[in-house]
C-alpha cells in the first residue's frame, strides 16, 4: 500500500441544501450520519476530485460507450443532460444525503477527466469506469486504493463490497489486483435498466485483509 490520502472527513455545514432526487433509494437502517463533505483523495499517479460542468462533454463522450450499455447502470442512450444532471445533481445530491461518494479520476499532473470512480454507502460497493483512451496503464486499482483507505480511514464501513456482470474480465482483474476475495456468483445488487437483477461475480475486501491479490477467482481473471 502506498501513502495514506490526504484528506479527513469533515463535518457538514449547517443548513446545506439537499438534493431532492437524492431520496430515490431508501436510507440506511438507523444508523448516525457520516456528515461527510466532498474529498479530495491523491497520490502521485492520481487525483480524486469533484466533476464540474468543464466535465460534461467528456463524459457525454465517453459514455457512448457500448460496454457502459452492457455492464454499467447508466442511462442509455447517454444524452449530454445525463451528464450535466450528473454533475449538478447525482454527484452531490449523493454526498449531501451520504448515499453515494463520488469523484472525477484526474491523472495527478493534468485537469481533464479521464473517469469516475463512487462509493456506494447502503452496499458499501464501489463503481467506476475509465474512457476508453486511458485503460490498460492501472489508473482504476489505484482509484480503488484511494477510495478503500479513506472508507477504511474514517470508518464508513469495516468491509467494501465489489461486484461486475459476469464475464466482465476487465473490471474483475481490477479488484483482483485490488485483494478483493471472490465471493461467488449471485443476482446484481443495483437494478439494470430493464428492472433485472442480472448475474453478477461478487467480491469483498475486509478493512483487516492484506491488499495481495488473492486466489479463488473464475477462470481468466488471476495470473
Ligand atoms: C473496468 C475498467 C475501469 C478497467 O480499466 P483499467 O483498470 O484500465 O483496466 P484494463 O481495461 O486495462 O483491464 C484491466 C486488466 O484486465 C485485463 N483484461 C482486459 N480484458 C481482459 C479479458 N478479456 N480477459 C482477461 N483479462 C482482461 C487487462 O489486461 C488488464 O490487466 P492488467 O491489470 O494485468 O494490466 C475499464 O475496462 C472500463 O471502464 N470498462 C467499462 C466500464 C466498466 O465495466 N466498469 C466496471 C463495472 S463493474
Amino acid at each position: 500500500m502506498g501513502p495514506p490520502p490526504r484528506a479527513e472527513r469533515r463535518p457538514r455545514r449547517r443548513g446545506r441544501q439537499r438534493h431532492a432526487g437524492a431520496r430515490l433509494r431508501p436510507r440506511r437502517p438507523a444508523s448516525p450520519p457520516l456528515a461527510v463533505e466532498p474529498v479530495d483523495l491523491s497520490s502521485p499517479l492520481l487525483r480524486l476530485d469533484q466533476p464540474t460542468p468543464a466535465d460534461a462533454e467528456t463524459i457525454f463522450a465517453y459514455c457512448q460507450d457500448p460496454l457502459f450499455e452492457k455492464y454499467l447502470t447508466v442511462p442509455w442512450p447517454y444524452t449530454r443532460a445525463h451528464a450535466d444532471s450528473f454533475i449538478a445533481e447525482y454527484v452531490p445530491g449523493g454526498w449531501a444525503s451520504d448515499l453515494e461518494y463520488t469523484w472525477a479520476v484526474r491523472a495527478a499532473d493534468a485537469p481533464e477527466l479521464l473517469g469516475v470512480i463512487g462509493f456506494r454507502v447502503p452496499d458499501a460497493s464501489l463503481g467506476y469506469w475509465l474512457g476508453a483512451p486511458h485503460r490498460g496503464r492501472g489508473l482504476i486499482p489505484e482509484a480503488q486504493r484511494l477510495v478503500i483507505d479513506w472508507v477504511f480511514a474514517n470508518g464508513i464501513v469495516s468491509t467494501v463490497n465489489w461486484q461486475c456482470l459476469v464475464g466482465n474480465m476487465p473490471s474483475s482483474r481490477t479488484a483482483w489486483r485490488a485483494g478483493f476475495t471472490f465471493t461467488g456468483e449471485a443476482p446484481a445488487v443495483q437494478v439494470h435498466r430493464d428492472g433485472t437483477y442480472p448475474p453478477a461475480w461478487h467480491g469483498r475486501l475486509r478493512a483487516t485483509d492484506d491488499r495481495a491479490p488473492k486466489p479463488g477467482w473464475p477462470a481468466g481473471v488471476a495470473g
